[in-house]
């Protein structure tokens, strides 16, 4: 079901074959959701050894899903037997829905809508999963403004059930309908926002990650002993563990989106923030962060 009251949303659209472009932490954990669901999954990369490494992190993700007994050997063939991975983004041009998780750039970002604007058969659903950019923006590189939509997963994608489902101006409803179904569809939790900085939960999340940081930075209260009390709240994570999962280069993206909507001064970027990223110190992904791997 929905939103409280809310109808079940259906597949206003036949959806057989996903698109997803990108390599990185959510593009494979992306891949992994809708394989595991059933649909037949292309994916694009920049290079054969990235394309590589998306099928050995998801092989490593069924592994340990089999050795725990939650999946069983043929589920697992069935899963790496949906993928097809390519370094030619013409190879979207079957897909139904293209759901593309790049780097945080807007230039980078229109470049590739106007791209797949070539190349995606017509009624195809374009879908970004950015968490700082506009969709709107994203939707004016294309000639198919209604067709475009955004659809923020959580990191880890895989296991996190959120997706925010972001429409702009001109999305329309039939592809908005058709994405928050596919949500239910792949097991994700749909909740719908328009589109403004951060959405709903990075605007309220990413304020308190930077707070945290701030408080480390005056000394009153070691990394640790933060991550201890948040976690002894009930949180799954502390800030520091969390910030070096979702990653130094996407929090500092975020935070530098939210002050340049919303201005409030005490929101600018913790220096402590600004100077990992600097210093390429992004979290898990690089084995250093807040704290090391
Ligand atoms: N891929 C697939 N499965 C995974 C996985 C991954 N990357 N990571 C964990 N899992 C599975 C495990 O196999 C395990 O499954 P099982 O219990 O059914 O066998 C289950 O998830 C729990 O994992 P673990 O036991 O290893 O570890 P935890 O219980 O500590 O859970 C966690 C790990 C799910 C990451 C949990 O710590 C958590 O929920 N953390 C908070 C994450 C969060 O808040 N993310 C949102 C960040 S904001 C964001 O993404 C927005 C963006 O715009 C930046």
């Amino acid at each position: 079901a929905g939103a409280a009251g809310a109808p079940t949303p259906q597949l206003r659209h036949e959806i057989n074959r996903v698109g997803v472009v990108g390599t990185g932490t959510m593009a494979s954990g992306i891949v992994e959701v809708f394989a595991k669901a059933g649909y037949d999954v292309t994916f694009v990369g920049r290079a054969d050894d990235k394309v590589a490494g998306v099928v050995a992190a998801i092989t490593k993700s069924l592994d340990k899903a089999v050795s725990r007994g939650k999946l069983d050997e043929d589920g697992r063939a069935g899963v790496l037997g949906r993928l097809t991975g390519s370094t030619e983004r013409t190879a979207l041009a079957d897909a139904d829905i293209i759901v593309e998780a790049i780097a945080e750039d807007l230039d980078i970002k229109l470049a590739l809508f106007a791209d797949l604007d070539r190349i995606a058969k017509p009624g195809a659903i374009l879908a970004t999963t950015t968490s700082s950019l506009s969709i709107n923006a994203c939707a004016a590189a294309t000639a198919r403004p209604k067709d475009v939509i955004g659809m923020h997963f959580f990191n880890p994608a895989a296991v996190m059930k959120l997706v925010e489902v972001v429409t702009a101006d001109d999305t329309s409803v039939e592809v908005d309908e058709t994405v928050r179904a596919l949500c239910f569809a792949t097991g994700k939790h749909p909740v719908s926002c328009g589109d403004r900085a951060g959405f709903i939960v990075n605007a309220l999340l990413f304020p308190y990650l930077n707070d945290a940081i701030k408080l480390d930075e005056a000394g009153d209260a070691t990394r640790a002993d933060i991550d201890d009390a948040l976690k002894a709240t009930g949180l799954p994570m502390g800030p520091f563990q969390l910030l070096d999962v979702v990653g130094n280069d996407v929090s500092l993206a975020i935070q530098q989106s939210l002050v340049e909507t919303f201005g409030h001064a005490g929101w600018q970027p913790a220096p402590t923030l600004v100077q990992l990223v600097a210093e390429g110190k992004l979290g898990r992904k690089t084995g250093e962060g807040f704290h090391t791997y």
